[in-house]
């Protein structure tokens, strides 16, 4: 087992599927105690059991990263499992693809809960079990639609550059506790839930591979690919980061346009 992340305590939303999955899997193999937080109970606690068998340790804890009630709870119930609470890792995330005027106030509500306000609560309760440590990390996943808008997602787009600019607020306002918080940004990642996306088109592969033309490495990335930039700013690998956010896009924001020439390297496996 290697060992990163020795004796860390890890909270981790949106654990029981895609990125979160990955982040728990990688993380638990680096060492750490990982929770695992989701509204997929049956999924989560199944990746948690998974973990265990693998030597890891790692609890799932049903909880709406939306609900503050149960987020309080779920950072408690955290520290009495492992004794502390070392990184917090907000991942959690739901999309929405209509138009302004055909989103409803509860819609643009519960993304705005489960995207935003959820990375508050989170350090609203876990930020006196992280001034406890000696160094402390929060990662927030953000998107490359924190950059730039995308079409017919306004409250993902708004939510995504509200998770960008947060990320510097806690990085300014709790370093002085040795806390760092960086943002991780994704682009086109192989989850569930870009596979949800794409199957609102008549050939999710076809509509896959025409927005993979406009990245430069051509290829989708996958959720290892995203924990292992999350791994490096919840570890001294990082130490003197803060504030910043990482894009890991396969090149999607270089250009302003950009069409592959049909076949990259990035395609043949090593
Ligand atoms: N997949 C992509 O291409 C992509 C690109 C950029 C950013 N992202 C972001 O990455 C993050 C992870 O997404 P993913 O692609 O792994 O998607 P995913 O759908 O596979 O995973 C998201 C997880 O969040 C959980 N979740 C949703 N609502 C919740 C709630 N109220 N409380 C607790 N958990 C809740 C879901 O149950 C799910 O397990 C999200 O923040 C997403 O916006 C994804």
């Amino acid at each position: 087992m290697n060992t990163r992340l020795a004796n860390q305590v890890a909270w981790i939303s949106g654990a029981a599927s895609g990125m979160g999955e990955a982040i728990a899997r990688l993380f638990a193999k680096e060492g750490a105690a990982v929770v695992l937080v989701d509204v997929q109970t049956a999924k989560g606690l199944a990746i948690a059991e998974q973990i265990r068998a693998e030597s890891g340790r790692a609890i799932f804890i049903e909880c709406d990263v939306s609900n503050e009630a149960a987020v309080r709870v779920s950072i408690e119930q955290t520290v009495k499992e492992f004794g502390g609470l070392q990184t917090i890792v907000n991942c959690a995330g739901i999309v929405q693809v209509k138009l302004l005027h055909e989103l409803a106030e509860a819609d643009w509500d519960k993304l705005m809960g489960i995207n935003v306000k959820a990375i508050f609560l989170s350090i609203k309760h876990g930020i006196a079990y992280l001034k406890k440590n000696p160094r402390s990390y929060v990662i927030n996943i953000g998107s490359v639609g924190s950059f730039i808008g995308q079409s017919s997602t306004p409250a993902y787009t708004a939510s995504k550059g509200a998770v960008m600019m947060l990320s510097k607020s806690i990085a300014l306002d709790y370093a002085a506790d040795g806390v760092r918080c960086n943002c991780v940004c994704p682009g086109i990642t192989d989850t569930p839930m870009l596979r949800e996306h794409l199957n609102m088109n008549k050939d999710p592969e076809a509509a896959l591979q025409n927005r993979l033309r406009r990245v430069p490495m051509g290829v989708r990335l996958t959720a290892q690919d995203i924990a292992k930039a999350v791994l490096y700013f919840s570890c001294e690998d990082s130490a003197g980061v803060t504030g910043t956010s990482l894009v890991v896009d396969g090149g999607y924001l270089t250009a302003a346009e950009w069409e592959h020439p049909g076949k990259t390297k990035f395609m043949e496996p090593l």
